[in-house]
């Protein structure tokens, strides 16, 4: 079975459990709203694909961490879409949840799938005790404070803020915890694969603000032109279009250099080539530097410009 779909059935199996007759329907269907169809799930799939290059020996394990990740994921776009933060009307191509059913429970669906995210955890995990206690620390790692998706957000709410800390926390503390819990879930030593998560999570969140600036709304599936809009920093806005692409070439790069020597190890780096194409082409880099240039060449020189008719 390929990845994705592993994935959409497992995520399809946890939220079909959490429809217990005593749940008020109209919560459950803004959790289902929040996680299906989805969007590349990119994190659940790193987490199954370090576990497969760690000799994966629990699969029920590796997709409750993989399910886990993504239900804290969908959580944070719910919450992060909502009037208190970016206000987003869109999101995968469709109304956002709060947009749909309202602030109250939009609110309450994120919560709700935090819990369940460490439900569907607690649930498998009592199998594997040594590994369910390291994966809950990677997970809480990765959305907590001081360092995961709630400290992201909070600098949003400070003066002062450097750039790579709120990209590596909002961003790229879950892909962290992605590779890691791969690697915890198949009973490996992580450490070896934190580099992988740290570079391809900044290099996602890069990614994400030169869209922001490139893309329409139609594309991205969600409100363009956000980073300005709301003054948040951005690698675009901090490095201009063209120093953000190269920084995102060189986080992607360091990100396939980063993958242990393992059997899978190609087919790790094929992942990483796959998404550095998705998100930013090359046809796209290269049409930037282009238009670049050519108005670097258009300028005209100063002796030109002072000197006048003759
Ligand atoms: C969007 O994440 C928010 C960021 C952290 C950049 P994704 O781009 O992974 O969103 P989906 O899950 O594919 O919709
Ligand atoms: C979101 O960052 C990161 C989260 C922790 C949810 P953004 O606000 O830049 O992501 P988008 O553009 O809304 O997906
Ligand atoms: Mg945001
Ligand atoms: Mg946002």
């Amino acid at each position: 079975m390929d990845m994705l779909t592993r994935i959409q059935q497992a995520l399809n199996k946890e939220l079909t459990l959490a429809h217990r007759p005593s749940a008020p329907p109209r919560l459950l269907a803004a959790m289902r709203h929040a996680v299906f169809p989805g969007g590349a799930r990119i994190r659940p799939q790193l987490c199954l694909a370090v576990a497969r290059a760690c000799g994966e020996d629990a699969p029920a394990l590796t997709d409750a961490a993989a399910v886990a990740i993504e239900l804290l994921h969908c959580a944070s776009l719910v919450h992060d879409d909502m009037p208190c933060f970016d206000d987003a009307d869109t999101r995968r191509g469709k109304p956002t949840v709060h947009k749909v059913f309202g602030e109250p429970l939009a609110l309450l669906a994120g919560d709700a799938l935090i819990i369940l995210a460490y439900e569907t955890l607690a649930r498998t995990g009592v199998q594997h005790p040594q590994r369910l206690a390291a994966l809950l620390m990677t997970l809480c790692e990765g959305t907590g404070a001081p360092d995961g998706i709630v400290a992201g957000q909070a600098w949003e709410c400070e003066s002062r803020v450097d750039l790579g800390q709120y990209q590596r926390a909002k961003t790229g503390a879950l892909f962290v915890a992605s590779t890691c819990a791969g690697a915890q879930a198949a009973g490996a030593d992580p450490s070896g694969w934190r580099g992988l998560g740290e570079c391809l999570g900044e290099a996602y969140q890069v990614a994400d603000d030169i869209r922001d600036v490139m893309l329409q709304a139609d594309q991205l599936g969600k409100p363009a032109g956000q980073d300005a809009h709301h003054h948040r920093p951005s690698a675009a806005a901090d490095l201009g279009l063209l120093g953000a692409m190269a920084y995102f070439r060189r986080l992607m790069q360091a990100a396939i250099d980063s993958v242990p020597e393992c059997p899978a190890r190609s087919a790790m780096r094929h992942l990483v080539l796959q998404e550095s194409e998705r998100l930013i082409p090359q046809s796209a880099c290269d049409r930037v530097e282009r238009e670049h240039q050519a108005a670097h060449l258009a300028r005209p020189s100063v002796v030109t410009c002072i000197a006048g008719p003759a």
